[in-house]
């Protein structure tokens, strides 16, 4: 699948992107049920908001057992001050997660097959897991920015392994908040580490390197279909939506089996819901 240019590029840099690794059609299935879940989500059930600032504050139950479901996260600026939705439902999820890819039919097929199992492959994987899957809807005006991480910190495994393949289900733009990465920076330290105890969530800082600034930091623009697959400390960022158009992306995150997964990640399964591979 990857010739030997796209590996060491991956190797070089910590990114791929990969054009046209998804179909129209595909992307057009995904994100019908997409728009089918939000519709069919109760918004008395909860307000929870996903935000990347405060996590040890802002994480609740809801969070947690989306583990293993398929849960909708708002906005963090869907509300007005009365904790009024200010723009319909539809417009006003931030993302859906954590475990679409095993339970919903269409994001399963979506995220198997024997195309992404090669990729995988090829980028190093001996024995892939997917331990999360989420749709991320970068509503238009009100998308969220997603601070400067490394998915590393939240799929700890020794050696580290956790590789992100980033779906872009549309056009991502510098006007709708695309992803944003330091080339190279996968050689940098693992700065933070998310650390899970019974249902209590804590950031630990390992590292004090700094996040890039606007010096070594490149937008990465890619269009529709676009397969982008990252190091899992590759530093990356996404700026607030503004615009009046939407960014929606699904990712994966997947780490090596004959890794040693931590005990402390915040996702865990076990044989009543094993992790599973792309096949
Ligand atoms: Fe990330």
């Amino acid at each position: 699948m990857l010739n030997q240019e796209q590996i060491a590029q991956f190797q070089q840099d910590g990114y791929l992107v990969i054009a046209d690794f998804k179909s129209a059609a595909e992307i057009a299935a995904v994100r019908a049920q997409a728009a089918r879940i939000v519709d069919d989500f109760d918004a008395a059930e909860s307000n929870s908001i996903f935000t990347t600032k405060e996590q040890e504050k802002k994480i609740d139950r809801y969070f947690l057992d989306s583990a293993s479901k398929v849960s909708c996260f708002f906005e963090e600026e869907a509300f007005d001050e009365h904790g009024q939705l200010r723009q319909a439902k539809a417009l006003s999820i931030n993302k859906i997660g954590h475990a679409l890819h095993d339970l919903d039919p269409v994001f399963a097929a979506f995220s198997h097959g024997p195309q992404l199992a090669q990729v995988a492959h090829d980028l190093g994987l001996a024995q892939p897991q997917i331990w999360q899957s989420m749709y991320i809807f970068k509503q238009p005006g009100i998308g969220g920015e997603v601070r400067w991480h490394q998915d590393a910190t939240y799929f700890d495994t020794a050696p580290v392994s956790v590789t992100t393949f980033w779906f872009a289900l549309e056009d991502a733009t510098l006007d709708n908040g695309c992803l944003w990465v330091e080339p190279g920076g996968h050689r940098t330290a693992m700065r933070e580490r998310f650390v899970r105890e019974g249902d209590q969530v804590r950031v630990d800082t390992l590292d004090s390197t700094p996040w890039p600034g606007d010096a070594t930091a490149i937008p990465l623009e890619a269009k529709a279909g676009s397969l982008v697959c990252f190091h899992g400390l590759l530093p990356h960022y996404s700026a607030p939506n503004r615009s009046a158009i939407s960014r929606h992306a699904y990712t994966l995150h997947v780490t090596d089996g004959q890794t040693r997964y931590s005990a402390q990640n915040w996702i865990q399964r076990d044989a009543s819901f094993p992790v599973r591979g792309f096949i």
